[in-house]
This record gives structure tokens, sequence and C-alpha cells, in this order.
């Protein structure tokens, strides 16, 4: 049908014959002479129509935005003052012999170029938003990538291996997408939320080294970097240690940025521990491109007449940090008000703060309601611990260490972001050292920080006498604020993972009829092994600049987990209900 692309069309091509194909992007009518850009998968032609080619002139005439066209003509060096260099094709234009139109379109629901279109118009109409530039190029660049990503662990012995989708629940810690059985009436299959047990079933099989890019499904919160159904890499590795996946796994990250986008990360990435994260950034995926970090402040407060501080400061959950903000000052009342109301949603009871006017004016030289309450030593302390200049802020957080953690660790975030502090492009960061559990105080029991088949840095014994500082063989790579990836040495030995699956309150029968074959996989030869995997959209997201994953899938969902385009979820025909041995309680109509 057609003999070049548009977006290829340029000066080597003056006065040879060409088809081309494409979307109208723009009609020009310049007074007897019709100008059309010409748009596919390359990139824009601009094609001329003039009256001497009557039939064809009629049809450019009808030709509207979005229409798809099939052009014949003749390329020419476009004339003096036309000439648009910021174009791949903007020094020719295609003079039409003939034109047909091969579909016509109803006026788009929006303009391609329109930035403020709603993304629910933008997911209705997905293949048209599909058609604009920068959705062309994210889903060019994620093949691209995928592809990289795919070559490397092919040259590194890696076998590509498909897992079941309708499987048995795996926990990742979200609630699972289930499918019915209709063959067994009143069961159901759950959608894998990651292939886990089926890579670490490989690994006893023998495969050695295995990969698979894979859709994973989790019913949980959504947020910008999170998707119901999403990719992941996944990889699993046999006989190796926590440095080598680390190792192996930088160097495939390293070599996709400096192939694909022709940077440099750091060689190697900088390790820190979580224990170390969760005191200098109040969190375990900390954003290294910020350079503010919090300030331990607990010691200085204990004796403090001040029980905001003091209280915390005396508690064994408890933590008062102080977060320095350079040239924070001009920080305005507003400004702080807004703050406070956005670390409230994190659980914080308040944002103290001291404006630091002139440290050689001693405490006339400060500004703060908290003033008043803290004696001199402390507030030297303060000055000190915080290494504070003239003209900046601190801000206080005190309460559960955890509460201070997730409120100025975000406030952290949002304060960088604010006032430009960011500094370089790519900072990369191994967070490892994680606990091995986390105590639920509402369930009163211990859970999984990564996943239950994680194995630990101390024998079981250990492990079983104080699960609270048992520490895992898991490590998350993070990359700008973003965990992409997370991984694991995993347990390869059956009384251990038992104990584990113990120590989690989960009884023995629960244990066996969901995980039975594991147990059982595990006393028929595993070897030690372990493995990661990468959130393929996230890494996309972060490579493209882009806010959203929805911006790197093709096909995703919105913010309530639903598909505008085709208007899924759906409700089931009664006959399928029936088969399913399904019936459908609540009332009809109940979308989010
Ligand atoms: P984890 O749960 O950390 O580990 O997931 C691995 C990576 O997948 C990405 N990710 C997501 N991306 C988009 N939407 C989501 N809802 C979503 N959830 C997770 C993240 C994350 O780092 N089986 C383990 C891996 C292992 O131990 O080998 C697992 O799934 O980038
Ligand atoms: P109050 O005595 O409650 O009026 O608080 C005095 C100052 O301390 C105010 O600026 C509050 O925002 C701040 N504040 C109160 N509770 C906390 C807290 N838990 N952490 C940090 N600052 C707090």
């Amino acid at each position: 049908m057609r003999t070049h692309f548009c977006g290829v069309i340029k000066e080597d091509l003056v006065d040879n014959e060409v088809t081309l194909c494409g979307w109208v992007h723009r009609r020009r009518d310049h007074g007897g002479v019709i100008f059309i850009d010409l748009r596919d998968v390359k990139g824009i032609a601009q094609v001329v129509i003039d009256p001497d080619t009557p039939s064809s002139f009629a049809l450019a005439e009808t030709a509207r935005s979005e229409y798809v066209l099939s052009i014949t003509g003749k390329v020419r060096l476009r004339p003096e003052g036309t000439i648009n260099d910021d174009m791949v094709t903007g020094r020719v234009e295609v003079l039409v012999k003939e034109l047909t139109i091969l579909n016509e379109a109803k006026t788009p629901p929006f303009q391609l170029d329109d930035q403020h279109i709603h993304d629910d118009t933008r997911l209705k109409y997905r293949y048209i938003d599909l058609r604009t530039g920068r959705m062309q190029n994210n889903l060019k660049m994620r093949a691209k990538t995928v592809s990289e990503l795919r070559g490397f662990l092919e040259n590194n012995e890696f076998i590509e291996i498909e897992t079941p989708m309708l499987t048995k629940a795996t926990p990742e810690g979200a609630r699972d997408y289930l499918v019915p059985s209709r063959t067994y009436p009143g069961q159901f299959f759950a959608l894998p939320q990651s292939p886990q047990l089926f890579k670490q079933l490989l690994m006893m099989s023998g495969m050695d080294r295995y990969y698979q890019i894979v859709k994973c499904f989790r019913d949980e919160d959504l947020r910008a970097d999170r998707q119901p159904e999403f990719t992941q890499l996944d990889i699993e590795m046999s006989f190796v240690d926590e440095l080598q996946i680390i190792e192996q796994m930088e160097m495939m990250i390293r070599s996709v940025f400096s192939n694909i986008l022709q940077v440099d990360l750091p060689k190697p990435f900088p390790r820190i521990s979580y224990a170390e994260a969760m005191i200098e950034f109040g969190s375990d995926r900390p954003d290294l491109r910020n350079p503010l970090r919090l300030v331990e402040l607990g010691d200085l407060m204990v004796e403090s007449e001040f029980k905001v501080f003091s209280g915390p400061a005396a508690s064994k959950n408890g933590r008062v940090a102080g977060l320095c903000v350079p040239n924070g000052v001009s920080i305005s009342r507003k400004q702080i008000d807004d703050y406070t109301n956005f670390v409230a949603r994190y659980g914080a009871k308040g944002l103290a703060y001291i404006k630091v006017n002139c440290l050689s004016d001693g405490v006339d030289g400060l500004q703060s309601p908290i003033l008043k309450f803290l004696s001199k030593t402390i507030i030297e302390g303060i000055l000190s611990r915080t290494n504070c200049k003239d003209g900046d802020l601190i801000f206080f957080g005190a309460d559960n260490a955890s509460v201070v953690n997730a409120s100025l660790g975000a406030l952290r975030d949002l304060v960088g972001e604010d006032l430009g502090l960011l500094e370089g492009d790519w900072r990369p960061v191994w967070v490892i050292d994680f606990p091995m559990f986390d105590w639920d105080d509402r369930e009163k029991r211990w859970t999984a920080l990564h996943h239950p088949f994680t194995a630990a840095q101390q024998d079981m014994e250990a492990v079983a006498d104080d699960p609270g500082t048992a520490i895992s063989k898991a490590y998350d790579m993070v990359l700008n604020g973003i965990e992409i990836g997370g991984g694991s040495i995993r347990v390869n030995d059956s009384t251990e993972q038992k104990k584990i699956f113990e120590l989690l309150g989960i009884s023995e029968e629960e244990a066996n009829s969901k995980f039975g074959f594991l147990l059982d996989a595990l006393e028929h030869g595993c070897p030690p092994h372990g493995g990661i995997a990468f959130g393929v959209d996230r890494l996309l997201m972060l490579m493209l600049g882009e806010q959203s994953i929805r911006d790197v899938i093709a096909f995703p969902k919105t913010q309530t987990a639903s598909c505008p385009l085709t208007a899924a979820p759906s409700e089931a025909a009664e006959s399928q209900l029936r088969e399913l041995s399904i019936r459908v309680k609540q009332a009809k109509n109940t979308s989010v």
C-alpha cells in the first residue's frame, strides 16, 4: 500500500514518487492550495494538494482531522521560507497526484496536542490518545527497554519460563483477584500477585536461572505508581548469595540505562541499611537526590518540660526528629499551615518549627511558637545537632517512630520538591538489612516485611527467640525515591519454612492447605536460591520522566480499577453465573 513511512521523507527522495498512508494531523486551506500534515508511526510529512488535480483536491477539501488517507505524489523541496528545521521532514513536501480516503473519522473527542485532557477521557478513547507522539514514544521505549532487558538476561544464561495465571493465592500483601472454577463449584483460582512460588519451584526443578516478563494482579489501593494489573521482570537464581544477585541486577540496570538513555549510573550503587534509611530519611525508599536529612533529637528532649517532645523521647517506640531546611525562613506562615495539614495525613499531631534568623543573636535570633517551652541547653543542642545556618528553618516531629518517620519522611520529599532542592538526575540505592517481621498491633501478630519465604541472616533459633530483631536477606532497589525492585534469598529448608509460618501465626493446618506443595517440594532437594522482581512499569515511568505508570501502559485501569474503554468490569450473564454456581447478592450498579 505504501512505499515509505511519512516520518522518513527527506531530501534524498526529492523527485521520487512515493505513496504514504496515515492520519490527517492537521489540514490547512491556503486559498487554493491545501496542506495536510500526514502522520504515521514514524512521524509527519507535509503533503500539498493543488487544484490541478481536481478529484484529489475535492477529496482533500472534505478531509478532516484524523481521517485516514493514502496519497501518491512526488517529493520536492519546500520553497524558501516554508522550511521547518524542527521537523525531520521539514525541508521537503509531497505534491499529491492521487489521494484516497481510506477511512473517515468523527470529530475527535480531544485535540491530540491538548495537554490538559482528563485521564478518564484519555482512557475511554485510548486508541486516539495512543496516537500522540508522547504515547507512541512511551510504548516504543517500553518495547525497546524490555528487549534490552531480555537481551541482557539471555546473554547471562537466564531462561524465560512462563508460569500459570490460574493459580493459588501468593501472599504479597494485597487482596487477590479471584476466578471462579466451573468444574469445581464454589472453588476459585487466584490470579498471581507474583510468580513467587513457581519461580522457587523452578529452582527446585534445576532450571538454575529463570526470568519472566509477567503480569501480576493485586487488588490494592491504587496510586500513581500502582496498578491492579502490572508487569514484573521476575528473576530467580540458584547457588547464589545476596551480593551476587545485587551485583548482577545492578549490572543489568546499568546496561539498560547506558544503552537506552546513554546515562552512566554509579558503579556500584550505594547501599544503605533499612535502619539507617529510617533514621536519615524516615523512609525505606529514600530519594537520594534530596539533600535534606532527618536528625535524631530524642536524647536531647528526654528531660524537657515540653511534654509534646519529652513524651515520645522517653517512650520505647517514640521518636523526636528534626528536619533542617536551608533558607527555610522564607517559608510563609500559610505554607507552614499547609505543611502542618500535610503531615496530619500521616498521623502527626502538629508540626513545630524554629526559624533561625540570626544565630549570633542567640535565642533572640530565633522565631518559634515552642521556644518558650525549651531550655537554653536544649535549644543549643538542637542548633548544633541540625547544623543549621542563618536563614534556615527546622521542623520537628515527635510521636511514635512510625508516625514521625512517615510524616517527616513525606515532608522531606515535599519540601525538597517545593524548594527545588533535588540534585542530580539519577540516584539509585540499594536498601538492605530489612527486618524479617513487622508487628501488627491491631491483629497482635508478626507479619512478614517482604514475604514469608524470605530467609533470615540469623539462625532460626535466634529468629524465634526475638522475631522483632531478626534481619532478613532481602534487598530493594530504589531509584529517585521509587522502589523499582525487591527480592531476597529464600528459605530452602522445610523445617525453617514451617517455623516462619508458625511465627507468623499461620497454623500447621493453614500452612499445609495453602503452601503444602512448597513444603513438600522443599523436602525433595532444594538448592539455595534467591531472586528479585522489578516493576517494569515503574522503571519505564522513571526513564520517561512520566508522573504515572498509566502513561507507560497501553491500556491501564483508572484510579478506581476500571477500564472506561471496554467498560470492564461488568455484570455477568445470569446463565454464566449459574454455570459457575454463583449468585450475586448485592444490588446492581455498586461502582466505587
Ligand atoms: P514486590 O511485591 O516488592 O516483590 O514487587 C516487585 C516490584 O513490583 C512493582 N510493583 C508494582 N508496580 C505497579 N503496580 C503495583 N501494584 C505494584 N506492586 C509492586 C514494584 C516492586 O518493587 N515476589 C516478590 C519479588 C521477589 O521476592 O523476588 C515481589 O513480588 O516495583
Ligand atoms: P501545642 O502545645 O499542642 O499547641 O503545640 C505547640 C507546637 O508544637 C505547635 O506548633 C504544634 O504544631 C507543635 N506540635 C504539637 N504536637 C506535635 C508533634 N507531635 N510533633 C511535632 N510538633 C508538634
